[in-house]
């Protein structure tokens, strides 16, 4: 090969990680969705927050969804969950742990189970407390 082509081939690769790789960092996570197949005695309550404050809370009946939008998917972001007795703790964002535009949770009494459309998997956890 000559000097030449292997600059251009060189060139070419570093044009093509640069690519992937802001394609990866676009991928930022913008909205939640929390599914509520927990409880059916009551609705599921739902407070959120993270650093900047808290959302707005919410209400989620059972076999029902709700969505809501975040402005910095640099920003963890935790919750509470409450029905007939309970008050479970879990951080429903961690841009270490999920990787995810539209995050889907399926809350279930045992935790929260993320829909890693990804590695096209359900990934359960215990609650906090
Ligand atoms: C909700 O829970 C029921 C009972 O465990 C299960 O059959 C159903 O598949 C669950 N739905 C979802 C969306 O996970
Ligand atoms: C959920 O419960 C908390 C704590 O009791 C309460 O402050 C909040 O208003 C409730 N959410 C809704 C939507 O009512």
């Amino acid at each position: 090969m000559s000097p030449f082509n292997k600059n251009v081939s060189t060139l070419l690769l570093l044009a093509f990680f640069i690519i992937v790789t802001n394609f990866s960092m676009n991928a930022k996570a913008d909205e939640f969705v929390v599914h509520n197949n927990a409880t059916r005695t009551s609705p599921l309550n739902v407070t959120c927050g993270n650093s900047d404050g808290d959302f707005p809370s919410f209400y989620v009946d059972y076999g029902d969804k709700h969505p809501f939008e975040i402005e910095d998917a640099s920003l963890n972001i935790n919750c509470f969950f409450r029905w007939t007795g309970v008050i479970h703790k879990f951080q429903i964002y961690d841009n270490g742990r999920d990787q995810c535009v539209t995050c889907n949770w399926n809350i279930i009494p045992d935790g929260p189970c993320f829909q890693d459309e990804l590695r096209g998997g359900e990934q359960c956890y215990p609650w906090y407390s």
